[in-house]
């Protein structure tokens, strides 16, 4: 894998840059879509690459394990044959997944014993079995096993938790050196920043993880109910250390203004599983504000859905239509609205990367956040 960054802007730390990978190339800054279980959610991928049209999407390991499970991905070749896909993905670890069933898991130094969510059956994942299942699904971009601390999170805990995570990468490090690939193309290892929200934390994590030499870094722990000025001020810090000619990618991360302040701040790669979940609760984003489908007053508007037509289902379909299609719950509804909101958040990205380009980025975000931010 290749980084080349092509333009930094003059008034923020943003830049825009070309991942290469053997799937092609990635255009940064880039939104992944989250593809959990080998679909992005409501979306065929005719619609995926030509309307939305990222170049990566991402899957999960934790997910996939369990359904269809390694032997599955292996007899059909691994996930890009599988699920038709020939750009670029990336799995998540299961770190996060395994800290979202915070009653259901037990962490240890050897690894995390956690309950599938689907039928109660015990399993472990350690650092090296997640290296190895994540082979057989066989990502482009595979990311370490971590442990994604909550928030809050008292001092000595994130500290021992941080610390855990960096003996686990240096786990995963050496099982990704001991294996090959199965497919025919590379695969990458990100390691993760953690520390929670502790600026000395986040220091020490981020220099290790510097130190590890990695082709892209990624920093977790972030987006897990910690106010956005704390955020904001973690991922500067951890940019100000993390090498400047690698990919960073902030994972979990989020609303359309979230993106682009950390744009701002140094960051070049994004997943969330908001715009298409929110789109599934009729909230459509737009470089105007959001807005509730749901709410009675789009009943007889029968305006575009978004007149600026990021794909063709913004002006094939009218507001009210759309209206109608949640009210009686038809699948149709949810499908329209994910792929709105996907092709929103991919034209914002490809948006975001031309002003870097110009270097008219910190202006057009500072209106863009304005504008993004109202409720429409
Ligand atoms: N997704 C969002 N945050 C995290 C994190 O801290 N770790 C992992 N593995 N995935 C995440």
């Amino acid at each position: 894998m290749t980084f080349e960054k092509l333009a930094v802007d003059p008034n923020s730390k943003a830049r825009a840059g070309k991942i290469t990978t053997d799937h092609g190339t990635i255009e940064t800054p880039i939104f992944m879509p989250v593809g959990t279980r080998a679909t992005v959610k409501g979306v065929h991928q005719r619609e995926l690459k030509e309307e939305i049209n990222p170049d990566i999407i991402l899957g999960n390991t934790y997910h996939l394990y369990l359904r269809p499970g390694t032997d599955i991905l292996e007899k059909a070749g691994g996930l890009h044959k599988f699920m038709n896909w020939d750009r670029n993905i990336l799995t998540d670890s299961g770190g996060f997944q395994v800290y979202s069933l915070s009653a259901n898991r037990k962490i240890k130094e050897n690894g995390v014993k956690f309950k599938s969510h689907i039928d109660g059956s015990t399993h472990l994942f350690t650092p090296e079995g997640v290296m190895d299942i994540q082979r057989k699904i066989g990502a482009d971009i595979i990311m370490a096993f971590d442990e994604c601390t909550p928030y809050p999170c008292d001092y000595r805990y994130a500290k021992r938790s941080m610390h855990m995570t960096h003996r686990w990468l240096d786990r995963c490090v050496k099982r990704i050196n001991e294996t090959d690939p199965l497919y025919g193309h590379n695969q990458t290892l990100f390691p993760i920043v953690q520390g929670s929200t502790y600026k000395d934390l986040r220091e020490q994590s981020a220099e290790y993880i510097a130190n590890v030499g990695a082709e892209g870094n990624a920093i977790g722990g972030l987006s897990v109910g910690e106010p956005d000025d704390e955020m904001y001020a973690m991922t500067e810090h951890v940019n100000s250390i993390l090498p400047e000619d690698k990919p960073r990618y902030l994972m979990g991360v989020g609303t359309p203004v979230n993106l682009l302040e950390n744009i701002a701040l140094g960051v070049d790669m994004f997943d969330c599983v908001m715009p298409t979940r929110n789109a599934r609760n009729g909230m459509l984003f737009t470089a105007n504000g959001f807005i509730n489908i749901k709410n009675k007053k789009w009943e007889d508007n029968f305006s575009a859905i978004d007149e600026n037509a990021y794909t063709w289902v913004d002006t094939a379909y009218s507001k009210a239509y759309l209206r109608h299609l949640f009210s009686v719950k038809e699948l149709l509804g949810l499908q329209i609205a994910s792929i709105h909101n996907l092709g929103f958040y991919l034209w914002l990205m490809r948006e975001a990367r031309q002003k870097i380009i110009d270097g008219t980025f910190r202006t057009w975000k500072e209106q863009m956040v304005k504008n993004m931010n109202t409720r429409l």
